[in-house]
């Protein structure tokens, strides 16, 4: 099993990075194979709302010409998401913003993440993590994913590379987060065979248009 984690800061040894690293060392520790992506300086831009992945689901995006799309299939291979993104005037990241944007609308039109264990974690200096980890859950549940809880809501404090070092508290959330993402993927795989997933609902649309 694997879970594959995104990190949304342009900083590489962030402390976006610092939360993703602590939960993905607790799911070593308990068996699950980790990935870590750093999607947060790359060039991304924000869905046109073109609606092509939608019309002709096969779980791309059109536009190629960035990460993506091999994002995209990374995730789709994994039995886990980890969403990871710095908090920037009060909610998640812009780039952050445009590469979740897209992916998940090409997950929806494909159901590729349907039933997938995910979460998503926060870095702060001091406000707006709640908003974040929020948005970020967001993507997650309208996906049908399911996501375990931890000790607090999953975010760390620190303004500099490495300051949430010092917040023992947000890395604790993030080690128990990780445990139990780890105990739900090997229940879930436990369970399929004696207890089998509903079957995907056709789409019901209801746009109040008059
Ligand atoms: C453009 C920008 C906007 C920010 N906005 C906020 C904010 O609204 N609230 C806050 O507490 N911290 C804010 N910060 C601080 C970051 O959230 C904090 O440094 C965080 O640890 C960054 O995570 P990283 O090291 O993974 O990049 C902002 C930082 C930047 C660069």
């Amino acid at each position: 099993m694997k879970v594959v984690a995104i990190n949304g800061s342009p900083r590489q040894a962030g402390n976006t990075a610092l939360a993703l690293n602590t939960a993905l060392s607790a799911l070593e520790e308990n068996g699950i194979g980790t990935e870590l992506i750093h999607i947060g300086k790359e060039a991304i831009r924000g869905c046109v709302g073109c609606y092509a992945c939608m019309r002709k689901p096969g779980g791309q995006c059109r536009f190629a010409d960035d990460c993506v799309n091999d994002c995209i299939a990374r995730m789709a291979e994994a039995d886990g998401i980890l969403l990871g993104a710095p908090v920037y005037y009060a909610g998640m990241a812009g780039t952050m913003k445009a590469f979740l944007d897209r992916t998940f609308f090409v997950a929806a039109g494909s159901g590729l993440f349907r039933l997938k264990v995910g979460a998503g974690v926060a870095a702060v200096r001091r406000a707006g993590s709640v908003t974040t980890v929020d948005q970020l859950q967001k993507y997650l549940t309208i996906s049908e994913m399911v996501i375990p809880g931890g000790t607090y809501w999953p975010m760390v404090h620190g303004l500099l590379p490495g300051e949430a070092e010092q917040d023992a508290e947000g890395l604790q959330c993030m080690r128990v987060l990780g445990a139990n993402m780890a105990w739900l993927l090997k229940l879930m795989a436990y369970g399929r065979e004696a207890v089998p997933p509903p079957a995907p609902a056709a789409k019901v649309m209801t746009n109040f248009i008059r």
